[in-house]
């Protein structure tokens, strides 16, 4: 089972910087890489759709592409349908990612975190018992950031600047002063993306902390202690979109450390996909 691939999927572009991650620490690995563009953003939309587009895109790369092992590589898809994906697939080696606050915490001098995600993120209950967990050790400065995926979907930097400074704003004044946020929480894999835009407004000394590196180690963990760690090969990456694939072929090339071998759209091969 080691040669075959593992399934990455976002919303959307995204999850491209998780997928750059993986490629890094796993040289050997296939991926096939899904956008549910056609259904993207997630982030403004209620749970259960989430939940049910994360199930159906989870069947789809088992079915399609007999995955190995998937990564949710979308903070709000985690949210809203880890729990059913875990319990639709118990033997699935099985990685998500959620907004990284213990290591903000470890980081943070001033003890002042802000945290950008989606709105269905944040008001997950998933993510509410991790903040509750920690609330005593920093104070947050939490924002959910609507319309910002969608414009980073839509490369629209008038836009992306335009909320960048508005949710960045709202979080409070950044800086390494006593009372001043020094570190902010990307808890969203579309925002890495935008990192230079948001550091126009938070500055140079604030740490960004996005969770790519931790996704990957705890991959190649996965992969090893269930004895399906691929050690030789070429490591081929497939992305498949539910959408036309414009955007999603724009933001690989834009965005992938290595170039992928081929993009293509699900819609016209399964009916339970687009
Ligand atoms: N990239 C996603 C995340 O990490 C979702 C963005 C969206 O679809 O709203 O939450």
């Amino acid at each position: 089972m080691s040669e075959f691939p593992i399934g990455v999927f976002d919303s959307g572009v995204g999850g491209l910087s998780v997928l750059n991650a993986l490629r890094e620490e796993l040289p050997h690995e296939r991926f096939v890489y899904f956008a549910d563009t056609g259904h993207a953003p997630y982030g403004e939309r209620g749970d259960a759709y989430v939940a049910e587009r994360s199930r159906a895109v989870a069947l789809y790369l088992l079915d399609r592409h007999r995955i190995k092992a998937l990564v949710v590589a979308c903070n709000t898809a985690t949210a809203a349908a880890i729990h059913e994906l875990r319990a639709d697939h118990p033997a699935l080696p099985l990685v998500g990612v959620e907004p990284a606050l213990k290591p903000a915490v470890a980081t943070s001098r001033t003890g002042r975190i802000a945290v950008i995600a989606t709105r269905v993120t944040l008001e997950s209950r998933k993510f509410e018992a991790l903040h509750a967990s920690l609330a005593a050790q920093a104070d947050f400065r939490i924002v959910p950031c609507d319309g910002l995926a969608g414009a980073i979907e839509r490369s629209d930097h008038r836009e992306i600047a335009a909320l960048s400074q508005r949710y960045l704003n709202a979080a409070g004044t950044f800086g390494s002063a006593p009372g001043q946020i020094d570190t902010l929480v990307l808890g969203c894999t579309h925002y890495p993306f935008i990192a230079t835009e948001l550091r126009r407004h938070a500055g140079d000394v604030v740490r960004f902390i996005d969770t790519g590196a931790p996704v990957a180690q705890q991959t190649r963990r996965l992969l090893s202690q269930a004895g399906q760690l691929a050690e030789t090969g070429g490591g081929a990456v497939v992305l498949v979109c539910s959408a036309a694939p414009d955007a999603l072929d724009a933001a690989a090339a834009r965005w992938l450390t290595r170039p992928a071998d081929r993009v293509t759209t699900a819609i016209a091969s399964t009916a339970t996909i687009a």
